[in-house]
C-alpha cells in the first residue's frame, strides 16, 4: 500500500474532527491512514434511485471499518468533471481509482496518466473504449443480454396474446448518449426487433435516464404518433415519468390496457408498479457493485491476479414472479 500523501490526510483531519480524530496523538493519525486503501471514485451523478443505490453500495463496501479511505466525486453528468477527479485522484497518489464512465468514448488520454502513475483503475457500471491494457477489471451488467432479455419477453408474450403477426408499434426511451448501458440495451433489443418484420420501431429518444426528461419526450411521442404499442424504457426513472404523461393523456398500460411497457433497473417503485400491472415487465440492472469492486482490491493487495470482466447476476420480474422480491428491495 502507497504512503498516503499530505493533501488527503489534511482531508481525513478535516473529515474526522466530529468523530474524535483530533483526540489522537500526531503518530497514530498516520498510522491510522497508513492502514488505509485509498480509493478515488468518480460517479457519474445521482440521476436514478439506480445511480443512488450503486453510490450507496460503494460506500458501504469501501468503508473505514472495511479498511478503506475512500475519495468520492460526484461528476453531475459531465465527462469533463469525471476528468478532473480522475487528474485529482492521480496527484493524491491514491492506491486505485474506480470509476464508471459516463459514455464510452474520450478516456484514452487520463487513462495514460493514471497508468503511468501506476494506480490501477477499475471500471465499473459503464465501460470505457480504450486499449484494455489502461485499465485492470471492469465489473457490471451485461447490458447486450438485458436488451435481448425484453425483446425476447416481447415476443412471447405477443406470441401469447395471438398478437405475433399484427403490426406492432415500438417508441424507445434512451439513456445517456454513448454510455454503455444505451448501445448495450438498444442492440440486444435491435437484435430480436430485426427477426419480426412487423415490429416498427417508430422513434428511439434521448430521455437522459432521467423521470423529468422521460415524461418531456413521452409527451411529444404521444403528440406524435396516436397508436403506439409498446413502449421500450431503458430506465425506471424514465419510465415513472413516461407513465405519468401516458396516463395524463388518458391511456392506459397493464394487460389489458392501450399500451405495453417494458422497463430496466427493477428498483422497489417499479416493481410494486409491476405487481400492480403498470409495467408489464422489468429486467433487473443490477447496482450493488460495491462488494465486487472490494474484492478485486483485496484481490490486488494479495497479489493475485484478478479476471479482467466481471458480469454480474440479474433478473427479470413480471407479475408472476415479482411478489417474492419485493420486500427485500432496499432501494
Ligand atoms: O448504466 C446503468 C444505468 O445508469 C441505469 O440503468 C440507470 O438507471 C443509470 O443511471
Amino acid at each position: 500500500m502507497k504512503r498516503i500523501v499530505f493533501g488527503i490526510i489534511c482531508g481525513m483531519l478535516l473529515l474526522c474532527a466530529c468523530a474524535g480524530y483530533f483526540d489522537m496523538e500526531p503518530e497514530q493519525h498516520e498510522n491510522k491512514t497508513e492502514d488505509l486503501v485509498v480509493v478515488g471514485v468518480s460517479q457519474v451523478g445521482s440521476e436514478s434511485v439506480w445511480r443512488t443505490a450503486n453510490t450507496m453500495s460503494l460506500q458501504q463496501a469501501l468503508s473505514d471499518e472495511n479498511g478503506y479511505f475512500l475519495l468520492f466525486d460526484n461528476a453531475r453528468q459531465k465527462q469533463e468533471n469525471q476528468i478532473k477527479a480522475i487528474r485529482s485522484f492521480i496527484s493524491q497518489q491514491v492506491d486505485y481509482i474506480v470509476f464508471s464512465p459516463i459514455t464510452e468514448d474520450g478516456w484514452e488520454t487520463v487513462l495514460t496518466e493514471a497508468k503511468d502513475a501506476g494506480i490501477p483503475v477499475i471500471l465499473m457500471d459503464r465501460q470505457a473504449n480504450v486499449d484494455p491494457d489502461l485499465y485492470t477489471a471492469w465489473v457490471g451488467s451485461d447490458f447486450e443480454a438485458e436488451g435481448e432479455k425484453a425483446g425476447l419477453w416481447l415476443e412471447n408474450y405477443l406470441r401469447k396474446k395471438d398478437r405475433e403477426r399484427e403490426e406492432i408499434r415500438i417508441v424507445v426511451l434512451q439513456g445517456t448518449e454513448g454510455a454503455t448501458s444505451v448501445i448495450g440495451r438498444t442492440n440486444g433489443f435491435q437484435k430480436v426487433a430485426q427477426k419480426h418484420s412487423n415490429w416498427q420501431i417508430l422513434e428511439q429518444v434521448n430521455g437522459e435516464y432521467t423521470t423529468a426528461k422521460g415524461k418531456e419526450v413521452m409527451q411529444k411521442l404521444l403528440e406524435t404518433y396516436d397508436d403506439i404499442d409498446v413502449v421500450v424504457s431503458q430506465n425506471d426513472d424514465m419510465t415513472f415519468g413516461a407513465l405519468e404523461a401516458i396516463h395524463m393523456e388518458g391511456y392506459s398500460t397493464g394487460e389489458e390496457g392501450d399500451m405495453i411497457i417494458i422497463s430496466f433497473d427493477a428498483v422497489k417503485d417499479a416493481l410494486k408498479m409491476v405487481e400492480q400491472g403498470l409495467i408489464e415487465v422489468d429486467i433487473e440492472c443490477n447496482p450493488l457493485q460495491g462488494e465486487y469492486v472490494s474484492e478485486i482490491i483485496q484481490a490486488l493487495e494479495a497479489g493475485e491476479t484478478v479476471d479482467k470482466k466481471c458480469f454480474i447476476e440479474e433478473n427479470v420480474f413480471t407479475k408472476e414472479n415479482v411478489g417474492e422480491y419485493i420486500d427485500n428491495r432496499t432501494y
